[in-house]
Order: structure tokens, then C-alpha cells, then sequence
């Protein structure tokens, strides 16, 4: 079973943030930087035809910028806060961008994600549950067991489907990402690269790649510092 920091059924402390989630600076800029990087990786997006899981999404500013991109996004995060904010998006889309309504044909969902067959009917090509691509930015430092999690999330792709998984690297500094009174709600002061490599591997993809794909430059408890970020991805044969 994969698991992470918190247990649902108990609440989510991403709830507390999510209502001014969007306001943060680091946030913003690097949501817009995976977005670049995904778009670059190589993946062949069709806006008609590609089914995509975004695993961990927040208040969907990732899925916000992928959606002209590709044909419908299923949004999944196991904070309600967070799924409210992306809900409440989506519901003004009519009005800010209209052309991007046909892409949510289902619903965001609050779904601590930890099995198979969670989301059978609720998105994916055709219902299936299963996704040409799963993409995640900024959730995998919160996973307790990657190598769990990375089995059960390629379970959710469809045959040749693609893994796509955004995270800041571990380094000397990393812990710094976020400040000290947070450390022990952190699994993982960044992703080793290495480890990430041989996770995908393990999990049974192809074609792993993990890059350094961007660095964001941050002001921390140890003064400014430049934090790396893997872009990781592998497919299912
Ligand atoms: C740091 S936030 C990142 C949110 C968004 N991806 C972003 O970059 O703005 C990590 C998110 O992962 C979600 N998460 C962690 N473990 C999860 C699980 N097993 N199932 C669903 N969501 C999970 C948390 O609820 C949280 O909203």
C-alpha cells in the first residue's frame, strides 16, 4: 500500500492552504516551469485524443495550463480544501475560458490515493480509469514509500501510457525548501535522483529519463537559495 503523511479520514493539512495556495510566488513559478518542462518532454499531446491524471494537483494550476494541450484531465488530491479550489475553477469556466470547459468532463476528485481501481468511472479515456499520462508536480517529497507509489500510479496508465513526475532534487541544501517548523510534515527534503531512476525502472517503465529540468531561485530561513528540479519520466510497455 502506498501511504503518505496524513490519513484522510483525519483531514488534510494542505486544506488550511489551499484557499491562498495560489498566491504563493514559488507556487506559481514552478507550476509554469513543469508545465514547460512536461510540454518539452517528448510526449505526443493530442487535444483530442490525450486522457491525463493529475496525481497530487492541488488547486489544478498545473491541469489549468495542460488543458488547451490535451483532450481531459482528471484532477486527484486528498486534500477536500485543495479539490474545492480547483472545483470552484472549473465551475468559472464559462466565463474565463470558455474553450477549456469540454476539458474537465469529470469532476475533481478528493481521493486519498492508495489501490488500484480508485478512479474506475471517474475519468480517463472513455471512464476507464485508465490515463494516457499521470503527471505530478510537488507531491512526491510528500510520499513516505516512492517505490509503492510509483507501482500503484503505473497501474493507472493505459498500455504505452507515460509517467511524468516533477519534484525539487535532494541536495546539501534542499531541507531548506521548506522552513524548519515544517520539516516533520516532509517525508523527503528533496528526490534523489539516482533512487528515482531505479524506481521507474523497478515499477516496470521504459525509456526512464530523469533531468535536471529547472531551478528555482527561493528565499529560505538560510538565505537565498537555488533549488533543482527533476523532471522524471518512464512509459508502460
Ligand atoms: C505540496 S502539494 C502540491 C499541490 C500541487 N501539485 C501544486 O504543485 O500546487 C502536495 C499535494 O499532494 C497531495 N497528496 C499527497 N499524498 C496524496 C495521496 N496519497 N493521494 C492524493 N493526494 C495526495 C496533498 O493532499 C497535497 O495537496
Amino acid at each position: 500500500m502506498a501511504t503518505t503523511t496524513q490519513d484522510a479520514s483525519s483531514g488534510n493539512r494542505f486544506d488550511d492552504m489551499a484557499e491562498s495556495w495560489d498566491d504563493r510566488p514559488d507556487v506559481r513559478e514552478t507550476t509554469h516551469h513543469a508545465y514547460e518542462a512536461i510540454l518539452k518532454s517528448g510526449y505526443p499531446f493530442d487535444p483530442n485524443a490525450t486522457s491525463v491524471m493529475e496525481f497530487g494537483c492541488g488547486t489544478g494550476m498545473l491541469s489549468m495550463k495542460l488543458a488547451p494541450h490535451i483532450k481531459s484531465v482528471l484532477g486527484v488530491d486528498a486534500s477536500e480544501g485543495m479539490i474545492k479550489v480547483f472545483s470552484r475553477k472549473i465551475a468559472n469556466l464559462p466565463t474565463t475560458a470558455p474553450e477549456l470547459v469540454s476539458k474537465f468532463p469529470y469532476k475533481p476528485q478528493s481521493i486519498f490515493l492508495e489501490r488500484p481501481g480508485q478512479l474506475a468511472g471517474l475519468g480517463g479515456t472513455d471512464g476507464s480509469g485508465l490515463f494516457d499520462i499521470i503527471v505530478t508536480h510537488l507531491a512526491y517529497h510528500h510520499i513516505e514509500d516512492l517505490q509503492s507509489m510509483t507501482d500503484l500510479l503505473v497501474q493507472y496508465l493505459r498500455p504505452h501510457g507515460r509517467l511524468l513526475i516533477s519534484d525539487f532534487e535532494q541536495t546539501f541544501t534542499s531541507k531548506y525548501f521548506h522552513p524548519s517548523s515544517h520539516w516533520h510534515d516532509v517525508e523527503h527534503h528533496g528526490i534523489d535522483k539516482n533512487a528515482l531512476h531505479t524506481i521507474l525502472t523497478r515499477a516496470g517503465l521504459f525509456n526512464v529519463s530523469v533531468e535536471t529540468a529547472f531551478t528555482l531561485q527561493k528565499p529560505t530561513e538560510s538565505g537565498d537559495l537555488s533549488f533543482p528540479f527533476l523532471l522524471a519520466q518512464g512509459q508502460l510497455g
